[in-house]
């Protein structure tokens, strides 16, 4: 009976590529034949063994000279036709003008930057967090499709491109894997990523990978290269691959010819693509659109049609996030959309879970496009079984049982027993410890759960002291000599922490990445913020104008930053924190500018810069753009039809740019 049983989830999981229940449960199972072989040695018969290929840790990190960033996403034509105008409103360019985009095919892969010194390939990252990426070059030098010299080299170049595996290639490893009882890959992104990301070079070796060379990061000589499809013939003549089926195009009906082409195609093509990517090829024009958070303006990635599967909704639960959010999460029966095993989708809210009438036990249709996190596209009403009920949020938090509450303006329904939730106080550290925060190796939901539970962490500044738990922590499940000396020395590497990233951790409700990067940009030092915090409690004075006043901050935002840092628990534990670690404010490297540190209001329609562009210009000079005119605001540029603005200005004898002066100022000036 056992064997039949485990013969039959083998079957699910190689055969159907659907597996029925989880690795753990598996094992489990496994873990009773064992029981058996000892009393019979010679059953004859050896259930698949397991090998990891979870993303490792034991890579060292290192810093991308240039950042290695993102795209944004677009869904439809209108998405893209919105991408063009704006690149032209951006860059001034008339709405019938034309544009000229390359459009590349978005090759679901790896990222990696090569790292070339005097035209030896010299180290290899993947993207990481953007900043810092693993160092893989062991593993990428055995991948014989990547030039290990190129003729004629700058100094030092970073070329960017995306490692993939050839679809019948991943076939046949998946085979090789079942022939002997390995676990089998669920897409060909996910092989390529585990034979890059494991330690073992030879199994790197034996992996078919392939590289496409599409950008380049950091360049120590000027290559004189002025566009996109210059690079990629300049790329070529290197020895690297570029991807196929590049395209110039001028216009959105190019575009949409474009896109149908390779529709079309895609099912033919050996490799998986999950999107298309537009990028506007002039490098001028890329210099002035600049970067937006952690995406360029000049280029989109355009998302091609998804995958539909039919599921079935076996419970769902309620999970207490950081600011105290109830999140209902359907747990499904698992299945694998496009390629990726889906067990849980959130439903996000009430609202939605009402809006679509979702219920237990109800057929629903999932979808997932490309990297987007798969979410429920339909139930499917037809196969509902009668007697359903709907589904009702708890009124009680699931964590802490105290009542939960809902604005009525909101969508969201809330715990608000803060750190004194488990959940809340778990998660509130989990963030903490996250990539994006204090970057924490070994500090994960796992670790953080246990910890909690075992009382070592409670709060923030506990962590800091988790090495005074060593001797209890050593007799744990998991955590031997040499992972906890490597964790104690990760939280210590932890201590020293940008302002921003500082900002972030601390989960301030609405304070994310962005937000935080705004306001340290803004108050340089974090006193100097946590100062005028304090004095912006009092909505009259001027700390409190200067705040909302910042480009993109609402009055909300800084009601939920005041609450936070007027709260009692908060305070002391920053106050904690701020003993132990070490922020790096922001420098102010703009110091010589003569834009820096001066709060400017942008107003009318400038002729040959458009107002998106001036900000953005404004910003990387170190200037404040702020929306509205106050008795701080240092100058006020405006264009035509300035509307009330200009008078208010001069009422409060603000100085006034024109267009001109501001172009004048920048290229003599800045
Ligand atoms: S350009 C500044 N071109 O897509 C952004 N990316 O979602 C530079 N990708 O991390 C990226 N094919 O891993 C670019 N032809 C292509 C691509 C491509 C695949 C991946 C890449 C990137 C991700 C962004």
């Amino acid at each position: 009976m056992l064997i039949k049983n485990i013969k039959l989830h083998d079957k699910l999981y190689h055969h159907e590529d659907n597996p029925f229940i989880t690795d753990d449960e598996y094992d489990k199972i496994c873990l009773k034949y064992d029981e058996l072989v000892n009393l019979y040695p010679d059953l004859g018969f050896t259930p698949r063994k397991q090998i990891g290929f979870k993303p490792k840790r034991q890579f060292s990190k290192l810093k991308h000279q240039k950042p290695m960033l993102s795209l944004n996403n677009g869904f439809s034509l209108d998405d893209i036709e919105n991408f063009i105008s704006k690149s032209k409103k951006f860059l001034s360019l008339k709405s019938d003008d034309d544009l000229e985009f390359v459009c590349e095919p978005k090759i679901d892969g790896l990222s990696i930057s090569l790292i070339y010194e005097n035209g030896q390939l010299k180290s290899a990252l993947t993207r990481g967090d953007g900043i810092f990426g693993e160092l893989v070059t062991e593993n990428i030098l055995t991948i014989k499709k990547i030039p290990k010299s190129i003729k004629n080299p700058p100094k030092f170049i970073e070329i960017r491109g995306e490692i993939f595996m050839f679809k019948n290639d991943f076939n046949n490893l998946n085979l090789k894997q079942i022939e002997n009882r390995l676990k089998v890959f669920s897409n060909p992104r996910n092989a390529a990523a585990g034979s890059i990301r494991q330690k073992n070079v030879a199994i790197t070796k034996e992996r078919k990978l392939n590289f496409v060379a599409y950008t380049i990061g950091d360049v120590s000589d000027e290559l004189k290269i002025k566009s996109q499809s210059e690079l990629l013939k300049f790329l070529k003549s290197w020895n690297f691959k570029i991807p196929e089926n590049v395209n110039c195009i001028k216009n959105i009906f190019e575009i949409k010819q474009y896109y149908q082409m390779m529709l079309n195609k895609r099912n033919n093509l050996n490799f998986e693509i999950d999107g298309l990517v537009y990028k506007v090829n002039s490098f001028e024009f890329q210099k002035r659109l600049g970067f937006i958070s952690r995406a360029p303006r000049w280029a989109i990635a355009h998302k091609l049609p998804s995958n539909l599967v039919e599921t079935i909704i076996e419970n769902i639960d309620v999970q207490v996030g950081r600011t105290g959010a109830l999140t209902p999460v359907a747990r499904l029966r698992k299945t694998n959309v496009g390629g990726v095993f889906v067990s849980n989708v959130s439903l996000h809210n009430e609202d939605e879970i009402e809006r679509k009438d979702i219920r237990i036990g109800d057929s629903v249709l999932i979808e997932r496009a490309g990297d987007v996190i798969p979410h429920i596209k339909k139930v499917i009403i037809e196969k509902r079984k009668l007697g359903s009920l709907k589904y009702q949020m708890p009124d009680y938090c699931p964590s802490c049982n105290t009542k939960t509450f809902k604005k009525e303006n909101e969508a969201v329904r809330r715990c608000i027993n803060g750190v004194n939730c488990q959940s809340q106080a778990i998660e509130k550290l989990i963030h903490f410890c996250s990539k994006n925060a204090f970057d924490i190796d070994g500090l994960g939901e796992r670790q953080i759960k246990l910890f909690y539970k075992q009382n070592f962490i409670k709060k923030f500044s506990d962590i800091f002291f988790l090495n005074s738990f060593k001797s209890k922590l050593i007799k744990l499940d998991g955590f031997g000599e040499l992972s906890l000396e490597n964790l104690f020395k990760s939280i210590e590497n932890s201590k020293s922490i940008s302002f921003e990233k500082f900002l972030f951790s601390l989960g301030i409700k609405q304070v994310g990445e962005s937000t935080a990067k705004l306001l340290a940009e803004n108050y340089i030092d974090f006193e100097n913020l946590k100062s005028e915090l304090a004095k912006a409690i009092n909505k009259n004075s001027n700390s409190y104008l200067n705040l909302i006043n910042i480009d993109q901050i609402g009055e909300s935002i800084v009601d939920d930053l005041i609450s936070f840092f007027e709260n009692q628990s908060n305070s002391n534990e920053i106050t904690k924190l701020l003993d132990i670690i070490k922020i790096q404010n922001k420098k102010d490297k703009k110091n010589n500018s003569f834009f820096s540190n001066k709060k400017i209001v942008v107003t009318g329609t400038l002729k040959s810069l458009s107002r998106e562009e001036v900000k953005s210009i404004l910003i990387k000079n170190g200037a404040k753009v702020i929306s509205q005119i106050s008795n701080n605001t240092d100058y006020l540029i405006y264009g035509e039809k300035p509307g009330k603005k200009i008078s208010l200005a001069k009422e409060k004898k603000i100085q006034i740019l024109t267009e001109n002066d501001f172009i004048n100022l920048i290229e003599k000036k800045l």
